[in-house]
């Protein structure tokens, strides 16, 4: 407790004390502080050294009165005059303090399956492919039975495929088209070979459905990218040659391919594409279970009966194709364990790719 016995001293002492205070308190709220130290009325340090005067020696009172109010007074000015200085050295209401660290404004970017997407397109684009877009509603005959896929076939099941309740007319006439969501981006081969004579060198990108339940692999709509090229004398290994071409580009220079025999409806030759594992370079890994092969796609050469189907003549032009899964090359390329974490839309998940 400061020592408040009422002599010359006392004050002079309490007066560099005070101006010890003031001039270290920086805010309003110290300055505050320092001010209730001394003014007040209960409690305040000059409240106290009057009380203490008051019961001083009679003949010592006046003088020491005296000092007691020029101690108070100047207090209180200069109280005042450091709450003026305070305030002037605030930035007026509304002024922009640009000593202030900038905002970040996250910026949005591409999603990884659309940054795949971009790439696939940049690689066909620069190797001459047209890229093009179709409907997602079809009907039955683009995607089936022009694609060489007749009634009984197992993939126009409704286990497969979504069908729409409403027909493309919907009058009920015997025209009525059935329509469903495509389950491949296969139905824009006939589309835009019925728009156009070859030469075709076409790229499709789209989403495509199907009734699969959600899982880690599946989900009821996925992208695809179909690839056909149709002219005089393209072969096989024309086909080769671009698949080899886009697989050393999107999966790195050492990528092979190999050929597996299998069958589509629409393709003869038809080949299932397995590029050699871009992690362990074929040697086998977690990534490719062990066997150095990772399934990328589904090619062939285009079969007649879907020139047929487009009225060109198949004797005059042959052609390829491919289709293969835009998800699918990305949970390749970047080891994505389930496929739904495309679609959550999970910004922690979002956030890890390049873009
Ligand atoms: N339509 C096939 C699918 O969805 C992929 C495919 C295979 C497309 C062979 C083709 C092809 O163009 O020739 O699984």
């Amino acid at each position: 407790m400061t020592d408040l016995t009422p002599t010359p001293d006392t004050i002079a002492r309490l007066r560099d004390e005070f101006g010890a205070e003031l001039a270290a308190a920086e805010t309003d709220r110290a300055l505050q502080a320092v001010r209730d130290r001394y003014l007040a009325r209960k409690g305040g340090v000059i409240a106290a050294l009057m009380k203490a005067v008051a019961a001083a020696a009679p003949e010592a009172r006046p003088a020491l009165g005296k000092l007691t109010n020029d101690l108070k007074t100047d207090i209180e000015a200069r109280v005042a005059e450091k709450r003026a200085a305070l305030d002037a050295s605030r930035a007026p209401a509304g002024a922009v303090d640009v000593t202030l660290p900038g905002r970040l404004t996250p910026l949005g970017h591409r999603h990884p399956l659309t940054v795949v997407r971009d790439q696939m397109e940049d690689i066909f684009t620069r190797m001459g492919f047209a890229i093009v877009e179709g409907p997602e509603v079809e009907d039955e005959w683009h995607c089936f039975d022009a694609l060489n896929m007749p009634a009984e076939h197992p993939a126009r099941d409704m286990q497969d495929t979504l069908y729409l309740a409403s027909p493309l007319k919907g009058d009920g006439g015997a025209d009525d088209v059935r329509t469903l969501l495509r389950t491949h981006t296969s139905s824009m081969q006939i589309r835009y070979m019925q728009a156009h004579t070859p030469p075709i060198r076409i790229v499709v990108p789209g989403r495509v459905y199907r009734r699969d339940d959600l899982d880690l692999t599946h989900t009821p709509a996925f992208s695809q990218v179909e690839g056909l090229v149709v002219g005089e004398g393209i072969s096989l290994a024309d086909l080769k040659g671009t698949l080899t071409a886009f697989a050393r580009d999107i999966f790195g220079p050492r990528s092979r391919l190999r050929f597996r025999p299998s069958f589509f409806p629409y393709t003869e030759p038809s080949a299932e594409v397995d590029i050699s594992c871009w992690k362990c370079d074929g040697a086998g890994c977690a990534m490719c279970k062990r066997s150095g092969w990772l399934e990328i796609l589904g090619c062939g050469m285009v079969h007649p009966a879907v020139f047929e189907s487009v009225g060109y003549d198949a004797e005059r032009y042959t052609g390829f194709a491919w289709g293969m899964g835009i998800e699918r090359v990305a949970i390749l390329r970047y080891q994505v364990e389930d496929i739904r974490l495309f679609y959550e839309n999970d910004l922690r998940f979002l956030e890890q790719f390049p873009y």
